[in-house]
């Protein structure tokens, strides 16, 4: 039997005080989210329970108990408050995915200051613009990373400690920068975390936006009633699991679903660092032996091009549940999982805002592959028209998905930006800016996104952010980016170019384009394709007509390019 057992019978007069008083919430009271991943699973008798299981790219090891994570983010909350972090503050990781990122992140949950996780592949002007516009005070990075915050330095004023987990005495510590090492450090046995109630700010995580500037998503404490009830019903973690989700905590699922809800429950998880491959990662579910497996479309594509043959060199028999996030699920991959795993992937539906999963397909429910599956309980959701914005009952129609906005997990506000925060609702729903449609038995079907944002394996990146880096390449007069169709990650990044005078189109200039774009932003956000043109598309009144692009890219019918204009 599941953790959710009957779907059906879970919606009936559903409240979310179900998770309230299974974490022992009391209204009004407590609830800082790294005191219940750490102190209280120990406080439980789970303290010699492993908590992380870290595996390095060469097969190196490291394991941590419930009682080492306590008292190592103990140690990490500590040194905050000392250095003079205070609550509210926000405190940016920047790490790959060592273990100091994941006991860093209750660490400063802990120090009742806001946490701030960054993508450590992000490029100098991407984490110039994310900290900037959260006006951050302490930044917790690697060696390997610390250039790139040298570069902005001087341009980050409110930016007090660089604080560099691995350094190792080398070359002398620049401005702001400071060594910390949890191994050096004597583990702190007592600390009291920060009393965070319900409202308190928790995590500030960025996402791309309709303009070129990346949102910043307030996350409140009350967030962990979600995250701890949407994994254990949908992810239906148990005691003697051994779970590994693939995102990194650079993004949402990592945190949500990658530290707050397995630690929240008291779980072993697994975490590495290794680079993808099908042998890398089916070797690494055998030597952990993981029953529970989050992961996302564009790897389980990857995996099924690798084929079925590598999937029997490797005992994959100790997985039991497989979930999926992020973008579309194809329904072959569904019917593929099935066959060469012996369990179907079952698909989530959330994203940075809403915290927490929103529509899935639960462990005893019928999955129709290509599905998301059904609202989760207590969640009211449904398909609006898009001019009224009325839910449409009829099945089939497409519309805009909408959410009542009345969940633990969901965003408080984007940073310093309520306009945009406000703009996301419309008749009391919340829009999270994608179409899809209903059918007859109540189930969702994804259909795309609202808006001009590109999904690239699963990271959203904004065409107009990587418009405005390009703009400042010294050969760009011009650009329009589109997303392009790809197999394994389902959109890439397409770059229309038009060069000033002077300069001509060559394979060289392409790959230093891509390249500056890499630097600047991500490897995610780097075009895969520059097509140069002579000029872009415009409409009457001189804006690009990026519709145009992208419906060539996709092979759709243009239509009538005068209504296009009109449209703009
Ligand atoms: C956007 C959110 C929290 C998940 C990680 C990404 C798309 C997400 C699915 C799915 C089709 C999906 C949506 C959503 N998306 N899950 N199961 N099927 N599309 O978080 O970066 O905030 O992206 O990813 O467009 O709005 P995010």
């Amino acid at each position: 039997m599941s953790n959710i057992g009957s779907y059906d019978q879970r919606i009936k007069g559903f409240s979310w005080s179900i998770a309230e008083k299974e974490l022992d919430y009391q209204q009004d009271g407590d609830i800082n989210i790294g005191w219940y991943c750490s102190d209280r699973i120990c406080r439980q008798g789970k303290g010699d329970k492993l908590a992380l299981i870290w595996q390095g790219a060469t097969g190196n090891e490291k394991r941590y108990t419930y009682n080492d994570v306590r008292r190592a983010s103990n140690t990490i909350a500590k040194y905050l408050v000392d250095l003079g972090i205070h609550p509210g503050d926000r405190v940016c990781l920047f790490m790959d995915k060592i273990p100091e990122l994941y006991i860093g992140l209750v660490g400063i949950l802990k120090s009742g200051a806001v946490a701030q996780p960054l993508f450590s592949a992000f490029g100098d002007e991407a984490l110039l613009l994310r900290l900037k516009d959260a006006q951050t005070s302490a930044i917790i990075t690697q060696r390997k990373h610390a250039g790139k915050v040298r570069n902005i330095l001087s341009q980050l004023p409110c930016l007090e400690h660089v604080i560099i987990v691995d350094y190792d005495g080398k070359k002398p510590l620049q401005e702001r920068e400071k060594a910390f090492s949890l191994e050096d450090m004597p583990p702190v046995e007592d600390f009291e975390s920060y009393p965070a109630k319900a409202e308190t700010h928790s995590m500030l995580h960025y996402t791309s936006g309709t303009t070129g500037q990346p949102k910043g998503v307030k996350h409140v404490h009350d967030s962990l009633v979600s995250q701890y009830l949407t994994t254990k019903w949908v992810l239906d973690l148990r005691d003697d699991d051994i779970y590994w989700c693939t995102a990194d905590p650079g993004w949402v699922t990592g945190t949500s679903y990658g530290v707050i809800g397995p630690w929240s429950l008291g779980v072993t998880q697994c975490v590495t660092d290794i680079g993808f491959s099908a042998d890398n990662w089916y070797a690494f579910i055998e030597k952990q032996r993981i029953t529970v497996w989050y992961s996302a479309p564009t790897a389980i594509r990857s995996l099924m091009k690798a084929g079925d043959e590598v999937v029997k060199k490797y005992d994959l028999s100790s997985l039991r549940h497989l979930v999926s996030v992020g973008e579309p699920l194809n329904p072959e991959a569904v019917v593929w999982s099935q066959k060469v795993y012996g369990k179907p992937f079952h698909d989530s539906y959330w994203q940075t805002e809403t915290g927490s999963i929103m529509i899935s397909n639960y462990p005893g429910m019928e999955i129709k592959p290509g599905s998301m599956g059904k609202p989760f309980p207590g969640i009211t959701a449904a398909i609006l028209d898009p001019i009224n914005y009325e839910p449409i009952s009829e099945p089939g129609v497409v519309g805009l998905i909408a959410f009542q906005p009345d969940w633990p997990a969901r965003m408080r506000t984007y940073w310093n930006n309520e306009a945009t925060f406000q703009n996301k609702f419309r008749n009391g729903w919340y829009l999270p800016g994608d179409r899809g449609r209903l059918d007859k038995d109540g189930y969702f079907w994804f259909v795309g996104r609202d808006d001009d944002i590109i999904n690239t394996a699963g990271h959203l990146v904004s065409p107009f952010e990587v418009e405005s880096a390009l703009l400042e390449h010294p050969a760009v007069a011009e650009s329009a980016v589109v997303a392009k169709p790809d197999e394994i990650n389902m959109e890439v990044v397409k770059a229309f170019v038009a060069l000033k005078p002077g300069f001509a189109a060559s394979d060289d200039l392409e790959l230093n384009i891509m390249n500056f774009i890499r630097k600047k932003l991500s490897p995610l956000a780097m075009p895969q394709e520059i097509e140069f043109v002579d000029s872009l598309p415009k409409t009457r009144s001189g804006k690009i007509m990026r519709r145009l692009l992208h419906a060539r890219e996709w092979g759709e019918a243009i239509g009538d390019t005068s209504t296009l204009e009109d449209n703009e």
